[in-house]
């Protein structure tokens, strides 16, 4: 039937049925919030590329935590900042690890908080790329046998969710075994499958400290104008054990996490990175955008494109909106 007969206004004139119609809502169980922990004590150091976000040591982390969950957050990401680094990124699999210290510190005080921790090497090298380095590139399979153990030492530290991020070749399949063996079969994984060599990523290696210190991460990350690479990722993550998978970053890439959704029937997850949150950030800090709109258009949009669920710095920001 066309026009007169029908007016697709009709609906929309009224916010009651505009609810009614509405395809998509946002709600807090979509959300996972980024946090930041770093060594010492008291320690609160702003992140100025990312305003309202933090490098917190423990004790102001497990605070954070606490206000977040509080407002509603039921999950967090966690990312670690180590007082000393090594070449191969092995103080990540200590006991005693920054990101382990956090976890049993959260567990301890907001246990019902989800605790997700990210497994890579970046932030823990000397040199900030994700592995051991051999012949001047990330050497894959030794960087294997670092990630795993960076897995169990989570596991063994009370983690509810283990995200790799690194990008290697296998890392899906060797974690999956090495929690196995050490008895973590609930554990799941959060598999950054389709993660791309992305300048969104700036904001993000200032907070982490974890930029490389020589050439990119394109050996690893995936060429941003693929899209048929995204799907062998995805389906090696999956043949691997991934209980979950990634689209990142989210806003250049909703055409990825469309094709995933299309084409997998698994849970997928999208990271609105560092680079898409500052950019919002300083367009309202100039008065130039209205930021609650904005974010809340942004992370429908992603969830639109097909994500079932969004790790996002605007999290803390949105969720009373939720
Ligand atoms: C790697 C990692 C990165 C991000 C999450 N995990 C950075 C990178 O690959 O260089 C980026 C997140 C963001 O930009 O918000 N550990």
């Amino acid at each position: 039937m066309r026009f007169p007969v029908t007016r697709l206004r009709r609906l929309r004139k009224s916010p009651i049925t505009r609810n009614m119609v509405r395809e998509t809502k946002l709600t807090r169980d979509d959300l996972i919030m980024p946090l930041f922990v770093r060594y010492g004590e008291g320690v609160k150091n702003e992140i100025p590329s990312m305003p309202g976000n933090y490098q917190l040591s423990v004790d102001l982390l497990v605070e954070r935590c606490k206000e977040l969950y509080a407002k509603g957050v039921q999950s967090v990401l966690l990312f670690g900042i180590p007082e000393h680094k090594d070449d191969h990124g092995h103080v990540a699999c200590e006991h005693n690890g920054i990101v382990q210290q956090a976890v049993r510190a959260i567990k301890a005080e907001v246990p019902e908080l989800y605790v997700i921790a990210d497994i890579c090497n970046c932030e823990y090298t000397t040199h900030g790329h994700c592995g051991t380095i051999i012949d001047g590139d990330v050497d894959n399979d030794s960087t294997l046998v670092t990630l795993a153990k960076q897995a169990v030492s989570m596991a063994e530290a009370g983690v509810d969710m283990v995200a790799p991020s690194d990008m290697m070749d296998g890392r899906v399949g060797v974690m999956r075994k090495a929690l196995d063996e050490n008895k973590f079969t609930h554990v799941p994984i959060m598999a950054y499958s389709a993660k791309y060599a992305s300048a969104f990523y700036g904001p993000f290696r200032d907070a982490a400290e974890s930029a490389p210190q020589f050439g990119d991460r394109s050996t690893y990350q995936m060429d941003p104008a693929n899209s048929n690479e995204a799907l062998r990722e995805v389906e090696l993550d999956i043949e691997e054990g991934a209980d979950m998978v990634m689209v990142k970053p989210a806003l250049s890439y909703l055409d990825i996490i469309r094709r995933l959704k299309d084409t997998f029937n698994m849970p997928i997850v999208a990271y609105n990175v560092s680079g898409e949150f500052s950019m919002v950030k300083a367009a309202a800090e100039k008065g130039w955008i209205d930021e609650k709109r904005m974010t809340l258009e942004i992370l429908t949009s992603i969830k639109r494109a097909g994500a079932d669920v969004i790790i996002s710095y605007h999290t803390q920001d949105i969720i009373d909106e939720l």
